[in-house]
């Protein structure tokens, strides 16, 4: 299997790749329930290979620590008890060095086992899963850093030429989509994509407009400038109730010093660039500035039909749609069932990639999703009418 194995070389790498920058202090703190410590997401995707592949298929296969699947297993009932999720950061052992040697040792096995006559197709399919289940974890690593990072006064820079920012805005049209009947979603028998993606299926729309565009921050200023916070007609009622009990003014890192506004990335504190686009935006914030602008969020198909229409890939974008099962949509047995499906209520679709999602992992299938209220992920928005 030598695509197999390269490409998994490749994805673990990378993850180090990505923590290379990071000095030991930086790899324990858990400042949020949400944010997970680097350790942990290195521990963590390890234990991945491990729990659900050597394990299950390698031949007199010996765990490298009896405690690391309670240690690191994230959410998996069906693999037994576990860290609390807000217990992460406590973790002071096992050390950084504990967790590159069990890196070392799953990754030495799961070569073994990938150049053996033992790799099956369903062992390719499982690798295949664990390194987009590596993938998924490298863009929260970067988002979870930040995090951790930003609340410290000193503003510390992770990497001098890491801004997660693109380019200049293009010119702002509003693309026109005919109404009719378009097919959305992946067929689950061609390329690799999640099951919360299946099954491929037909949706009516009716005629909509969709911005070329994201929005900048010099458009979400004007939000700001004109009292949007301030005013509860563009905002949803739970929205309003969390910007006024978490004093929300704001998008995430943004700093208003001396009358000027800067932002924290992570080659530290720079100012506000108008031009950029906007990011590190909560749902609630997205709706309330569609609200102001007299437009709306695209619904996950719209985004879907028309993103063959706008470069698309360096803002998460918030759409309007509730994580919901697709038709057809079956959770599978064990614990890889657990995966997406258990996450359909109460959660938003996103829509596209971020700067820091890594790469060849972005389709436009895609479907990420977060609570409402999240602004830690690097997202954006795109209007639509
Ligand atoms: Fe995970």
């Amino acid at each position: 299997m030598p695509s197999v194995i390269t490409n998994y070389q490749k994805i673990r790498s990378k993850t180090e790749e990505l923590c290379q920058p990071l000095e030991i202090e930086d790899y324990i703190p858990q400042p949020a329930e949400f944010v997970s410590p680097p350790k942990w997401h290195l521990a963590h995707t390890t234990w991945f290979f491990e729990e659900f592949i050597l394990r299950k298929y390698k031949k007199d296969y010996q765990v490298f620590h009896p405690k690391y699947s309670f240690l690191f297993n994230s959410y998996y009932n069906h693999v037994g008890k576990r860290t609390l999720r807000s217990n992460r950061g406590i973790l002071t052992r096992p050390l950084v060095c504990d967790i590159y040697d069990y890196r070392k040792y799953v990754d030495e096995h799961m070569q073994d086992l990938l150049n053996s006559g033992e790799a099956t197709d369903e062992i390719s399919q499982l690798v295949t899963i664990g390194v987009n289940h590596e993938q998924q974890h490298q863009e929260l690593l970067i988002t979870d850093l930040k995090y951790t990072l930003s609340l410290n006064p000193l503003y510390p820079v992770y990497k001098p030429d890491y801004s997660l920012v693109s380019d200049m805005a293009a010119e702002d049209l509003m693309i026109p989509i005919d109404a009719g009947l378009y097919r959305i979603g992946a067929d689950k028998s061609k390329k690799f994509s999640f099951d919360n993606e299946h099954n491929a299926h037909e949706v009516y729309l009716n005629d909509f407009t969709i911005s070329s565009k994201l929005v900048t921050n010099g458009e979400y200023l004007a939000f700001i400038e004109a009292g949007g916070y301030e005013d509860f007609r563009f905002w949803h009622d739970e929205g309003y109730t969390w910007i006024r009990e978490n004093e929300i003014q704001k998008p995430l890192y943004w700093h208003k010093m001396d009358g000027s506004w800067f932002q924290y990335s992570l080659e530290g504190l720079v100012p506000l660039n108008p031009d950029h686009e906007l990011g590190h935006i909560s749902f609630y914030e997205a709706t309330a500035f569609a609200q102001w602008k007299g437009k709306r969020l695209p619904t996950e198909a719209e985004w879907e039909v028309a993103s063959d229409k706008f470069k698309w890939g360096t803002r998460w974008e918030w759409t309007q749609s509730a994580y919901l099962p697709y038709p057809g949509y079956e959770i599978a047995e064990g614990a890889l069932g657990e995966y997406n499906g258990k996450f359909m209520v109460n959660q938003k679709v996103l829509r596209g990639a971020s700067n820091a999602t890594a790469e060849g992992h972005s389709r436009k299938t895609y479907r990420n999703f977060f609570h409402p209220q999240h602004q830690w992920q690097l997202t954006g928005i795109r209007l639509a009418k």
